[in-house]
């Protein structure tokens, strides 16, 4: 009852007639749903999650998990899930949530505004009791996710505290393709990465990059947009980026994906991630009143 009060008064405050409504989706949590000309997509306040966009006369762009989690307490599986304000495990404390506490939290809508055939679903969270309780800093994260012909995502956190902080930030995209082993991520040739599942060696890339095996890369100093060349289903999705200078290639394989609960056995094949950061040594730090914004542009075009 509490809740479909909420979603009237978030209609009758943001939504657009025809175009933007407001939900219960998945599992009952808040979903945006956007539908225009261009696109339809889909984002979620748990997590400012965003968790589809199918530009008109296109499929789905986005991977999301049959065997997802659907609650406030875990992360969506897929989609674009925001890691925020670390990466990975946090360095000084092995208790805290994995990829940070931002895909976790209940955002707040702050605005929906259409711009051509385009919609701007933005949210935001700041800084409060729950999230000192894992990191002390003063802060305000945007997530403005427009939906129109490109999927263009972007975070913006502000410090608005008295003392600088350092943070590391991911847009963790997943990605829908036909057959992985087909697959071809094309942008990264000569870059040096950090080979995640051979213990963190550093090596540098050769060429493209085919995925035979289970991948975990971290790409260091590039700002290169990369190409996932899908022949399987006849497209490529490009990736490009602003103020990202790390890239995470990721695709579980087999035996991990296995082992992950929220996550099919035999979808694997289906999906990568090319992931939008700025982690590990890329990290970021904000002195008083300063803000940084790092945006992911994802086009899709037929191969
Ligand atoms: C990737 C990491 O970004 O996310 C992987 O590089 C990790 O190491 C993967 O396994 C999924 O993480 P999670 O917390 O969503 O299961």
């Amino acid at each position: 009852m509490k809740q479909a009060l909420e979603i009237k008064e978030l209609n009758q405050r943001f939504g657009i007639p025809e175009i933007v409504k407001i939900v219960a989706g998945h599992g009952g949590l808040t979903r945006v749903e956007v539908t225009s000309r261009s696109a339809q997509g889909e984002m979620y306040l748990h997590g400012a999650h965003v968790t589809s966009w199918k530009p008109s006369n296109a499929e789905e762009v986005l991977f999301v998990s049959s065997q997802s989690h659907w609650n406030d307490s875990r992360p969506i599986r897929g989609g674009v899930p925001v890691c925020f304000p670390w990466f990975s495990s946090k360095s000084d404390d092995v208790n805290a949530p994995m990829h940070g506490f931002a895909r976790t939290t209940a955002w707040q809508l702050e605005s929906i505004v259409q711009t051509g055939d385009a919609v701007t679903v933005s949210m935001f969270i700041e800084s409060n009791e729950a999230t000192k309780k894992w990191w002390p800093a003063d802060f305000r994260a945007v997530h403005r996710a427009t939906f129109g012909p490109e999927l263009i995502l972007e975070l913006e956190v502000v410090n608005t505290g008295k003392t600088s902080f350092q943070f590391e930030e991911a847009l963790h995209s997943y990605f829908q393709v036909g057959n992985i082993e087909t697959v071809l991520v094309k942008g990264l040739n000569g870059v040096d990465y950090i080979d995640k599942i051979d213990e963190k060696r550093t090596k540098t890339q050769n060429g493209e990059i085919a995925i035979v095996s289970e991948t975990d890369r971290v790409y260091l100093n590039t700002a290169a947009a990369v190409d996932v060349q899908d022949p399987a289903l006849h497209r490529q999705i490009t990736i490009a980026k602003e103020n990202s200078v790390s890239t995470v290639v990721w695709n579980p394989w087999i035996q991990k994906a296995k082992a992950m609960p929220d996550f099919g056995d035999t979808e694997w094949p289906q999906m990568i991630c090319i992931e939008t950061c700025n982690i590990g040594d890329s990290f970021v730090e904000l002195t008083p009143g300063q803000r940084h914004q790092m945006k992911a542009i994802v086009r899709v075009s037929k191969l």
